[in-house]
């Protein structure tokens, strides 16, 4: 049975893009049943529902609390009847008792080799600090931002004279791929959460979690 996923996004959705691309595949262990932004106005929206995917823009500026967005948020996911979800660019900082129910089955992909450079502009933050290498991640949502048992990463290549937005399209590149990969992991009940570890079935060896792309 293939695990039900929402994918949850505030913008661009280029990575809710590759995952429902990943999803198309018969073989893929998940569907995505649900795309969700906290903007109405987001590109990424437009295209998801374009594809004739279930979507729901919830506008984080209607509701008076983050309890009270994040209820509408738990209330369209038990519609839809969801196993898990993937967070994707999605802006919004979430309530305790929301990560805590959906502890181990949420993850979010974040632009950097985590733990490091957490946070907003974390390719700004790699040039900034000088590293060679950078590159992405996908980990289980946790109350704390960006600092949740990590599932996959991916190492990219910081060049010479790179600028922001040059790194960061050189890591969209291996966020993609990563993101289906690690979803697919979980999905498939090959890498799950256990008292705080991620652990992975006997099968999965190294390069099922860390990439390193051609840059
Ligand atoms: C990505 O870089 C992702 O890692 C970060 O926000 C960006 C979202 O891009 N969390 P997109 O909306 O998926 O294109």
């Amino acid at each position: 049975m293939k695990k039900r996923v929402a994918i949850l996004i505030s913008g661009r959705g280029s990575n809710m893009m590759a995952l429902v691309e990943a999803a198309r595949n018969a073989n893929y262990p998940a569907e995505i049943v649900s795309v969700i932004s906290s903007r109405p106005e987001a590109p990424g929206l437009a295209w998801a529902s374009s594809q004739g995917l279930p979507c729901r823009a919830l506008d984080h500026k209607a509701y008076a609390s983050r309890e009270a967005f994040d209820g509408a948020i738990d209330d369209a996911l038990a519609e839809a009847g969801v196993d898990l979800v993937a967070l994707a660019g999605f802006m919004r900082i979430q309530s305790p008792p929301f990560v805590r129910k959906w502890l181990g089955r949420q993850l979010n992909i974040h632009p950097s080799l985590l733990p490091l450079f957490r946070g907003l502009h974390a390719q700004r933050q790699a040039l900034q600090a000088g590293v060679r290498i950078s590159g992405c991640s996908v980990h289980f949502v946790t109350e704390e931002m960006d600092t949740g048992p990590i599932v996959a990463q991916a190492a990219v290549a910081v060049h010479a004279g790179d600028t922001e937005d040059a790194l960061s399209e050189r890591i969209l590149v291996a966020e993609h791929r990563l993101y289906a990969h690690a979803l697919s992991l979980v999905a498939a009940g090959r890498a799950y959460l256990e008292n705080g570890r991620v652990v992975f079935d006997a099968v999965v060896n190294s390069s099922d979690v860390l990439y390193s792309p051609k840059a």
